[in-house]
């Protein structure tokens, strides 16, 4: 084998969080089509450890695009207008001047109210603040893990209701908000529709069941009244949110993140007012949970 080809597949590193949930990447040239080899291993990364971050890899937006097609088609993202040219990259910006919550700030799975979220969120720097603007991710299979046997058989035949409502419908945050954002949201009555998953669902690569809600995105519980429905959630909320299975990242210009909304959520934090964020972001087209 001549020694390019066989260092090519050697150098990948992955580097896990102590926790085991996140790891980090080296040794992989993003901008390039990946071998077979890498892209398993790369998947297999991201499957394992949730959310998986590459350091120095300063795609221009055809390469995140390529980048992304190796994973499975694009997902659909209904709520937030493309950029020009490039009608599966959102660009998630906020400007000096702004005041308002930072878009996904808080606790969230991308586009959980679609019949097929997508599997994967791809995200990568391009302007990031001298201070504040980190991404917490949470590690929902863990701490579906972690819950005593009597909550587990609790939730097992229940099914959580998703709605965008909240961040997208004509009544929402974002809609009252529109004018003070840089971003090009989009506030439709299509927002309120609703749909039902099941609370824990079945990660089709790893087995692992996980807890599927959000405060963002769910909007009660399927045949329970709110009076029960909310205070179950948010014990649950409480539960995802502890330290033990948060992973804190810090960026840095030219990273790109990958994360699995299967068993995640995401919340984007601010303390940035008065610098610029800018950020690119593709989907990864998902399955039905089950
Ligand atoms: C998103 C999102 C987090 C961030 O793009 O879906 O929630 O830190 N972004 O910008
Ligand atoms: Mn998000």
């Amino acid at each position: 084998m001549p020694k390019d080809a066989e260092s090519a597949g050697r150098e990948i590193t992955v580097t896990p969080q102590p926790t085991g949930f996140g790891a980090e990447i080296t040794g992989v040239d993003l901008s390039r089509p990946l071998e077979p080899m890498v892209l398993a291993e790369i998947k297999a990364a991201w499957a394992r450890h949730g959310v998986v971050v590459f350091p120095d890899q300063p795609l221009t937006l055809e390469q995140l695009e390529a980048f992304t097609l190796q994973f499975g088609p694009f997902g659909h993202d209904p709520y937030v207008k493309p950029m020009e040219g490039h009608p599966n990259v959102l660009e998630v910006r906020r400007e000096p001047d702004e005041k308002v919550t930072p878009f996904g700030g808080n606790w969230h799975s991308d586009w959980s109210f679609q019949a097929q979220p997508p599997a994967a969120t791809i995200l990568r720097s391009e302007i990031i603040p001298p201070v504040g603007g980190d991404t917490l991710y949470c590690d929902a299979a863990s701490a579906y893990e972690a819950l005593p046997d009597a909550t587990k058989a609790k939730l097992a035949a229940l099914r959580a209701i998703h709605s965008a409502s909240k961040a997208y419908g004509p009544d929402s945050a974002y809609s009252r908000e529109l004018h003070l954002r840089a971003m090009p949201i989009i506030v439709s009555p299509e927002a309120d529709k609703t749909y039902v998953h099941p609370l824990v669902r079945t990660h089709p690569v790893t087995g692992r069941k996980a807890l599927f809600i959000s405060p963002v995105y769910t909007v009660g519980i399927e045949g329970m009244a709110p009076n029960a429905a909310d205070p179950l959630l948010a014990e649950l909320y409480k539960h995802l949110v502890q330290d033990q299975f948060i992973y804190r990242h810090r960026w840095r210009p030219g990273m790109v993140v990958i994360w699995d909304n299967r068993c995640t959520m995401h919340n984007a934090l601010g303390g940035y007012d008065g610098h610029r964020r800018v950020m690119h972001r593709t989907t990864v087209a998902g399955e039905a949970p089950i």
